[in-house]
């Protein structure tokens, strides 16, 4: 079985409520603790769902969103208005909506430079920002490739070896790209980590991650292993195996 708290979901409607539903009460409990709330954003398309909830009610109107700061755990190098950017999909799904009646704090990775510089302003902005902190965000949400990378830690790229800098520049040959992405290093510093993997395309993969065959280099989700805070995967039923031979 993989490490963490598993949230098995029959469908990935139901996931995305679900997660909205944990969000919510994990932001409430940050902010009896601290008057800001830290989320980190992920891309791709599992997320999308979930980010319309969340721009819906009730947690449109319950939830303080001007104690909230958004961040990204990655972005590909492209323009924030170009439609592969991480940032424009989640300002579409729900930012829009949120900032029309909130003003929450959006720290987005500026792909207007270059991916070293990108990176290097990025890695500022969250090194003031959780300068008197030991710990990373409050609430880090993630994906799952089918080929195992989560955020833009790609297998067996650069990326992966990084212990000292929280955001790189990465370039991904598959997909002869350059990414920003925050470092295994840096995530996990979060306190609560959500893991969210749904589709029939990735039971493949969310099987062999259960293996002891199965190494972080050639699946990096696997170095999402939070330093002391808690790691939550959910997954719908679609997605879900429990590799008893594992
Ligand atoms: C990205 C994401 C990436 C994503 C996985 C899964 O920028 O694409 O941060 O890590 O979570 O690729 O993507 P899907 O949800 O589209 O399967």
């Amino acid at each position: 079985m993989i490490k963490g708290i598993l949230h098995l979901l029959p469908t990935s409607e139901i996931l995305a409520q679900e997660a909205a539903k944990f969000i919510q009460q994990r932001i409430t409990d940050t902010l009896q603790q601290k008057k800001r709330c830290s989320i980190s954003l992920s891309g791709g398309n599992t997320p999308r769902k979930l980010y319309q909830v969340l721009a819906s009610e009730p947690y449109l109107s319950s939830i303080p969103w001007n104690q909230i700061d958004f961040f990204w755990g990655d972005e590909r190098c492209v323009p924030p208005d170009h439609p592969d950017s991480d940032y424009l999909m989640a300002k579409e799904t729900m930012l829009d909506a949120i900032t029309s009646r909130w003003q929450p704090g959006i720290y987005r990775i500026e792909t207007e430079h270059s991916p070293a510089e990108a990176a290097a302003r990025y890695e500022k902005t969250l090194r003031e920002y959780f300068s008197d902190s030991s710990s990373g965000f409050d609430i880090l949400l993630l994906g799952m490739g089918e080929d195992g990378h989560t955020a833009s830690l790609f297998p067996f790229t650069q990326a992966l070896h990084e212990t000292k800098r929280w955001v790189v520049e990465n370039y991904v040959p598959k997909l002869q790209a350059w990414r920003i992405t925050l470092t295994a290093h840096f995530l996990n510093r979060a306190v609560t980590t959500m893991i969210l993997v749904s589709g029939t395309n990735k039971k493949k993969v969310f099987t062999f991650i259960q293996t002891p065959n199965a190494s972080p280099e050639a699946f990096p989700v696997l170095t999402i292993q939070p330093a002391s805070g808690e790691l939550h995967w959910f997954v719908d039923k679609d997605a879900f195996s429990e590799n008893v031979s594992g």
